[in-house]
């Protein structure tokens, strides 16, 4: 299994790369960014575990030696928000980033699982796949918008309602896009069970939704989420990995294209959104299952899921738009 982290020396690429090294399914990871990933890589190749591990610049068809023979590309390049940005105000610098990134991975590695972290994710997806499409590449089952931070933050901020001591125990759908209002956390479906009062489902909800806002005000001008976000990574990509080498039953919301995935030709016509965050069933080949859970989302959820659509369709339609019409 190899590896590349694109973005590598950032604040997410470099916790990323390091639990990338630290894996035993990885064996060579490729770190790639426009500056710094010779020392990142040198300081993590004294590392005693299995990856092996080398650095990338841009010089010398860094990106393409990087890329070739990847089996799974993370994708975290990119400016972070600061204090008073929305994630659509990154889309200016961001969107030409992963629009370059995408040529060389359908150049270079096509069979590869893409998992893309840079914002707006909302965009930068759509634009993935349009980029691949036009170059007779796109797998959808391959390519994934990670919103597992979402998942993440809504299985850590109901612990306080369940008392569960492993908070990544309580299984809790989160669905729809990775920005605001577009991300909808279906409480009402956790697995167990969780009785949240109805004075507290409010504060809740919008705390998963604006969580990455919460991170952005505390760093104070220093960036976004890198951290929970390397986390949050990691965990997809591991059951990516894992889905890959054969294991069964792995489930994980991400952002997917879903006409292209089997199960989710309906979703898209329920949603009104080609691309969407619904819990998929991982397999060798990438995403095997889009699950239907909106037919389950009480009336406050499905209140919440008409916000997501509305703002979700102008986000998707940026990206496509960025590719297909270039500014
Ligand atoms: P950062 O500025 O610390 O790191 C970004 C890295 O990307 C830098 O090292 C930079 O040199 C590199 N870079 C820029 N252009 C590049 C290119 N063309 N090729 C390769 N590398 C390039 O930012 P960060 O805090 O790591 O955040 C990165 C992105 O991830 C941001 O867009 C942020 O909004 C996003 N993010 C997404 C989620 C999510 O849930 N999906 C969560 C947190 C952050
Ligand atoms: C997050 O949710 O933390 C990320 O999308 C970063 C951000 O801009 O909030």
């Amino acid at each position: 299994m190899k590896a590349v982290v694109a973005g590598a020396a950032g604040g997410i690429g470099q916790p990323l790369s390091l639990l990338l090294k630290a894996c035993p399914l990885v064996d060579k990871l490729a770190l790639y960014d426009v500056v710094n990933t010779p020392g990142v890589a040198t300081d993590l190749s004294h590392i005693s575990s299995i990856a092996q591990i080398e650095g990338f610049l841009p010089a010398d068809d860094g990106l393409k030696k990087a890329l070739t023979g990847a089996d799974i590309v993370v994708i975290p390049a990119g400016i972070p928000r600061k204090p008073g940005m929305t994630r659509d105000d990154l889309f200016k610098i961001n969107a030409g980033i992963v629009k370059g990134l995408i040529e060389s991975c359908a150049e270079n590695c096509p069979d590869a699982f893409i998992l893309v972290i840079s914002n707006p994710v909302n965009s930068t997806v759509p634009i993935a796949a349009e980029v691949l499409k036009k170059a007779g590449k796109f797998n959808p089952k391959k390519l994934f918008g990670v919103t597992t931070l979402d998942v993440v933050r809504a299985e850590t901020f109901v612990q306080s309602l369940t008392g569960e001591k492993d908070p990544s125990k309580t299984v809790i759908p989160v669905i729809g896009g990775h920005s605001g209002e577009t991300i909808v956390p279906l409480f009402s479906q956790a697995k167990p069970a969780v009785k949240i009062p109805q004075d507290k489902l409010d504060a809740l909800t919008n705390r998963v939704q604006f969580g990455g806002d919460e991170v952005v005000k505390a760093k104070d001008g220093a960036g976004s989420a890198t951290l929970s976000m390397a986390y949050a990574g990691y965990r997809f990509a591991e059951k990516v990995m894992k889905a890959a080498k054969g294991e069964t039953g792995i489930v994980e919301p991400t952002f997917v294209y879903l006409p292209g995935v089997e199960g989710g030709d309906a979703i898209a016509k329920e949603t009104g959104c080609d691309f969407f965050s619904v819990p998929i069933e991982l397999g060798k080949d990438g995403a095997q299952k889009a699950i239907n859970v909106l037919g389950d989302a009480n009336e406050y959820e499905k209140k919440l899921l008409q916000a997501c659509y509305e703002g979700l369709k102008g986000n998707i339609s940026k990206g496509i738009e960025f590719v297909q019409n270039p500014p």
